[in-house]
């Protein structure tokens, strides 16, 4: 049987309903988190938790837990669905009421759902790279809000598909901001480039562990905005999230990169991602290094 966290209990999945007038389903108002599981423990959900109250207060929704209180609520349910590799999802919303756009007025409490779900790593990708279109953001200006509304990115995604690629690197005109669900890095004379942390980009947890290593290990770093030419002439290109770790990517628009294979800085800072999820969860079996 499978559970799933709703409002502080942990419930059958099946009993995990919201009301069709959840503010989430009807506007999108609320914000969400995905935390990765390996060897059945979470991988930086600290850092994930900080964001997702973040995003909450940000957007003026109060999670009513401490942040080691759904901590410990998360790690219930993992146990219970005896999730060994995949993902946690939760979400919060500003609750149920009349349809209003203006925020309800009276006591209304937010909803909070967290569920698990099975996933392996995507070790072929991982090996091989992937491929990316790219695409002009037509997004909102608070990108660093984890939103429930993500129809832009749903859209720039569809369209990767749609063309047998993995990502949609999006672009404000020259200015490379981030992919439909990742964060975009390159590599240019050895210096690992990705977008500064600011209103266009989200501050992903996988690009905030990536950067450290690059400062730890004596890789040089640099968050700035980076063009359009430069992501065509890039010598390496690879992206980050949850899911995809540091994922190369080795064609963007039809046009290859490092000659169509993952790059060595790319391989470097893969294998050290590595050895930093096996210091928080344990030794992966499941490897291609
Ligand atoms: N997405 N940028 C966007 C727009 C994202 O949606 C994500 C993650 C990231 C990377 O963030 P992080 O490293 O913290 O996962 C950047 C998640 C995985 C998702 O929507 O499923």
């Amino acid at each position: 049987m499978e559970f799933a966290l709703l409002n502080g209990s942990i419930i059958e999945r099946s009993e995990a309903k919201v009301d069709v007038e959840d503010r989430g389903y009807q506007f999108g108002d609320g914000v969400y988190e995905v935390i990765r599981i390996y060897n059945g423990k979470m991988f930086t959900a600290t850092d994930h938790l900080k964001r997702f109250f973040k995003s909450a207060e940000s957007i003026g929704i109060s999670i009513p837990f401490t942040i080691l209180q759904l901590k410990e609520m998360l790690q219930e349910l993992l146990i219970k669905n005896n999730l060994e590799t995949g993902n946690i999802y939760m979400q919060v919303t500003r609750g149920t009421a009349p349809r209003n756009h203006l925020f309800p007025t009276e006591n209304v409490v937010p909803t909070l759902v967290a569920y698990t779900i099975k996933g392996v790593r995507p070790l072929d990708s991982l090996k091989s790279g992937v491929k990316a279109i790219l695409t002009e953001d037509i997004r909102w200006l608070r990108c660093d809000i984890k939103s429930l509304n993500l129809l832009g990115n749903l859209l720039a995604k569809q369209k990767a598909s749609e063309q047998g690629c993995f990502e949609a690197v999006q672009h404000r005109g020259q200015d490379v901001t981030e992919g439909s669900s990742s964060n975009i890095f390159i590599v240019k004379d050895g210096t690992v480039i990705t977008h500064e942390s600011n209103h266009l980009i989200l501050k992903g947890i996988t690009r905030d562990v990536i950067l450290d290593l690059c400062t730890k290990n004596n890789i040089p770093v640099q968050e700035r905005t980076f063009t359009l030419t430069e992501i065509e002439s890039a010598e390496e290109a690879f992206l980050s999230s949850t899911t995809a770790e540091v994922m190369p990517v080795i064609e963007i628009d039809g046009k290859k990169i490092n000659s169509g294979i993952p790059g060595p800085l790319t391989r470097k800072l893969q294998n050290l991602f590595k050895l930093e999820i096996e210091k928080q969860c344990g030794v992966l079996v499941d490897n291609f290094l």
